[in-house]
């Protein structure tokens, strides 16, 4: 009798312990899917996928943002802490303005034609959110500010008024319209977890070091012809999609695309911005560009023919004039071509020296 039973506890025993591993490797299952819920299932080559739509490209976003937990780089906040009630909604609806700007504005557009075709988003990656993709993150926490390009003090309205003048070569949209008022919203909330007057690692376009010769068009031209045809096309064009409206591939220069007086037309602009994002898929840390290719390939794309930007009122003050403007009149005596395609690093360094003697003449 005794053996029996003793021979019945071991077995009970047996079940337990199969039991309590049963249980102890369900648990393991249960806490290894809640580690992918919340951090997400790390999807290589994620960032090669191209995605206009709204949900896509905060997808990205996501992902992205999570991936580079580089601490002092700006992630934009979680769309989970959004407001509640019309607020959510206006900036919800600006956010679908930047990253789908053709369908409402463009030359089809469903609310006004006053834009090129191009997105906000084209310039401005996964809607404005992406470390060094020329990203909002300083703009509610540095604006209104003064900027020399106008000699004025510029609200959000003016900035944003600026890109679609230029970058979309377009027309200005009234501050009491929906759209100026959405947009603003949006970028204001990108802002939110940046001190005033700061400007957080990662934000807008990097400034690639100078190369101590000129930018070159003729090198640049093979590097369009390798990496960068695939998309925007042989003749810089780039691609519609099927309805015609909206792009698949944003063009790099023609009729259709940012004029002479955009940002991008500076070289410093599109090489730190192609460096850091294309081809489409290159980001800050796995860069696919050299810094010369970038340099290059920027000259070569701004040396192709484009819209006229109206200019005339810019940079009221010479002194102020960025080095890589491409029009003159200057306050120095280099030419037009060296300002446009370089070398910069005298240029930059005699208008360091002039800055000195400023603030020295100021302290005095
Ligand atoms: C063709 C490219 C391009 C497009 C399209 C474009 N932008 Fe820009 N945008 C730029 C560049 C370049 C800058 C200046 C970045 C710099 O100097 O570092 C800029 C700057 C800005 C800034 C100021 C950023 C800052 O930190 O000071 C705002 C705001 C802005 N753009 C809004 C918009 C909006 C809204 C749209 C769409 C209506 C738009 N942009 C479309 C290229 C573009
Ligand atoms: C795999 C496709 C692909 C390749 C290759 C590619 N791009 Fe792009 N490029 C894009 C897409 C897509 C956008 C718009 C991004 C968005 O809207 O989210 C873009 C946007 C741009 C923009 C800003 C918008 C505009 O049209 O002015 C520039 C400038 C640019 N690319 C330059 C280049 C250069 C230079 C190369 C080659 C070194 C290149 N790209 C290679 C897909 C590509």
């Amino acid at each position: 009798m005794e053996q029996r039973s003793n021979q019945e506890e071991k077995e009970l025993l047996a079940v337990i312990q199969k039991l309590l591993n049963l249980i102890l490797f369900l648990l393991f299952v249960v806490i290894v899917l809640l580690y992918f819920l919340i951090f997400g299932i790390p999807r290589p080559g994620s960032e090669a996928t191209i995605g206009n739509s709204l949900a896509g490209s905060s997808q990205t976003a996501m992902l992205q943002t999570e991936k580079k937990s580089a601490p002092a780089v700006w992630t934009a906040p979680d769309t989970t802490q959004l407001p509640t009630g019309e607020l959510r909604k206006q900036i919800l609806y600006g956010k679908s303005l930047i990253a789908n700007t053709a369908l409402y504005l463009g030359p089809l557009g469903s609310v006004a034609h006053i834009s090129n075709g191009m997105n906000c988003q084209n310039c401005h990656l996964d809607a404005g959110t992406r470390p060094y993709g020329n990203n909002y993150s300083a703009v509610a926490s540095t604006y209104p500010k003064f900027r020399e390009r106008s000699g004025k003090t510029e609200d959000i309205f003016k900035r944003v008024n600026d890109c679609l003048e230029r970058s979309l070569n377009g027309k200005t949209l009234d501050s009491s319209s929906n759209e100026m008022k959405a947009i603003k919203a949006y970028i204001t909330w990108l802002g939110i977890k940046v001190k005033k007057g700061t400007k957080p690692p990662g934000s807008g376009i990097q400034d690639l070091p100078f190369m101590d010769r000129a930018a070159d068009p003729g090198k640049g031209e093979l590097v369009f012809t390798s990496k960068c045809i695939s998309c925007h096309a042989a003749d810089g064009m780039g691609k519609l999609n099927a309805d015609n409206k909206t792009y698949q591939y944003p063009p790099l220069w023609g009729e259709h695309s940012y004029n002479t007086g955009a940002g991008l037309y500076r070289l410093s602009r599109l090489a730190g911005y192609v460096k850091n994002n294309m081809p489409f898929g290159a980001t800050q840390a796995s860069p696919q560009l050299s810094d010369a290719e970038a340099w290059d390939v920027a000259a070569f794309v701004n040396s192709q023919y484009r819209p006229k930007g109206n200019i005339s009122k810019d940079w009221p003050k010479l002194a102020a004039k960025p080095i890589d403007h491409p029009f003159g009149p200057y306050a120095d005596s280099f030419t037009e071509t060296q300002h446009k395609y370089g070398p910069f690093g005298q240029m930059a360094a005699l208008k360091n020296m002039e800055k000195e003697k400023q603030k020295v003449k100021q302290v005095n």
